[in-house]
């Protein structure tokens, strides 16, 4: 067959885009999903994810903890229409920061930019798809007009932005989002990327690389000289800085991949790096349909976590792993937490925070660091002598 890019003119689409538009479900509290996870989630993953909606809404959401709720995403959760929920949850305040793949925030851009996904099915022949135009994400369909024209706004952006020099994910990601409310009024009810801008929620992506978005900002440099480029060193500071300023942390992590040690990794930056020991992680959650026996860290239990300073020795109870597929655990996870007693908190707003909290996290380390270099006062007795 001859090389030729999908969608090219002359290929007429069958009806593989009939199918139903996806759309954000928002959440809403229902108390009858509530009611099913009180009383029929009893045991095996059910059990876990009702024990995970407990450690949220009754001790994470708790005003008296004061938790700073990190998410992580992974896995392809805005082509499925996920990104409701985690709209639903930004404006309650119940997620403070949020670090996601790439792709999933590429995504969440067809939905701000008016782009339709569509309900298809697994069980297609690949070769007509291409042939067609049309691009799969297992039964998510959408024509590659799709990402053509979504490329187009992020370089048309990029340009327009005059964003120059080193930058962080979480600045991109808000100048992104303060461009989508700009041009697109009313996209932040239908884009997580506008609504994290509007509510101060920073956004991180721990591999900037790895998306149509990382991709058009590689173009920007070759093709316009553009000196843009994006920092993880500052993504690392900032997040390991929004941990340190936590009375206590907690996170919820969708799938596994880079995001979740991306968060897990701000502890032992902390105590391992700059020498600040925070104590590990207070709560862990994790959704996910990754295993524990094959050895990587997406599937690596909170108590292996322990062992890495990422997670409090003494909180394993506050800890669990729902083994499900988050399409169907994070929407019922959300209903419950939407409907219980605290389904709604003051929002941080840690993005216009960003600077404080990392010029605290310089004045801790270099007051860590001097006090290790300080030299013993005169006839004070040496440190160990004071232990006997
Ligand atoms: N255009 C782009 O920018 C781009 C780039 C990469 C990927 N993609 C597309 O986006 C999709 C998402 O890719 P990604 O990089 O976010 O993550 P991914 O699909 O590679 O998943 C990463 C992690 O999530 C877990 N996971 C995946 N699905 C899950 C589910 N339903 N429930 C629970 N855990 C799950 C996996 O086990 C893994 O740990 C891919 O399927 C791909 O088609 C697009």
């Amino acid at each position: 067959m001859p090389h030729r890019a999908p969608g090219a003119p002359g290929q007429r689409a069958g009806n593989y885009l009939a199918g139903k538009p996806i759309k954000y479900y928002r959440p809403g509290g229902s108390a009858q999903v509530r009611h099913l996870i009180e009383n029929g989630f009893q045991a095996f993953n059910a059990g876990r994810l009702s024990e995970a909606c407990h450690i949220f809404a009754d001790k994470m959401l708790a005003p008296e903890n004061d938790t700073t709720i990190g998410l992580t995403i992974a896995g392809a959760l805005t082509p499925a229409g996920l990104g409701g929920c985690v709209i639903e949850m930004i404006d309650r305040g119940l997620i403070d920061f949020i670090i996601s793949t790439g792709a999933n925030l590429y995504h969440d851009l067809h939905y701000a930019l008016n782009f339709t996904l569509h309900r298809g099915s697994p069980f297609l022949d690949d070769v007509e798809l291409y042939e067609q135009g049309i691009i799969r994400i297992y039964d998510v369909l959408f024509p590659a007009t799709v990402l053509l024209e979504t490329d187009a706004y992020i370089r048309d952006f990029l340009v327009r932005s005059g964003l120059s020099g080193p930058i962080s994910t979480s600045e991109l990601h808000f100048r992104l989002g303060e461009d989508l409310l700009d041009r697109y009024p009313g996209c932040e009810e239908y884009s997580v990327v506008a609504r994290a801008a509007l509510a101060g929620v920073p956004i991180y992506t721990s591999s900037p690389g790895d998306s149509s978005i990382g991709m058009n900002i590689a173009y920007h440099e070759l093709m316009n000289g553009a000196t843009l480029m994006i920092d993880p060193n500052r993504d690392v500071n900032e997040v390991c800085a929004i941990i340190l300023a936590g009375k206590q942390n907690g996170c919820v992590i969708l799938g596994g991949g880079s995001p979740k040690n991306f968060y897990l990794q701000g502890q032992p930056t902390l105590w391992e790096v700059y020498g600040i020991p925070k104590g590990g992680n207070d709560y862990f959650i994790q959704i996910t349909t990754d295993q524990v026996v094959w050895g990587g860290l997406s599937g690596a239990t909170p108590a292996e976590a322990v062992s890495w300073g990422k997670v409090n020795p003494g909180v394993l109870p506050d800890t669990v792993v729902a083994y499900c597929d988050s399409t169907i655990a994070f929407p019922l996870f959300c209903e419950y937490a939407i409907g219980s007693e605290h389904g709604c908190r003051p929002r941080k707003e840690l993005l216009h925070k960003r600077e404080q909290l990392v010029a605290d996290l310089v004045r801790q380390a270099k007051e860590t660091r001097d006090a290790k270099q300080k030299p013993p006062v005169a006839n004070e007795p040496a440190e160990i002598d004071r232990h006997r």
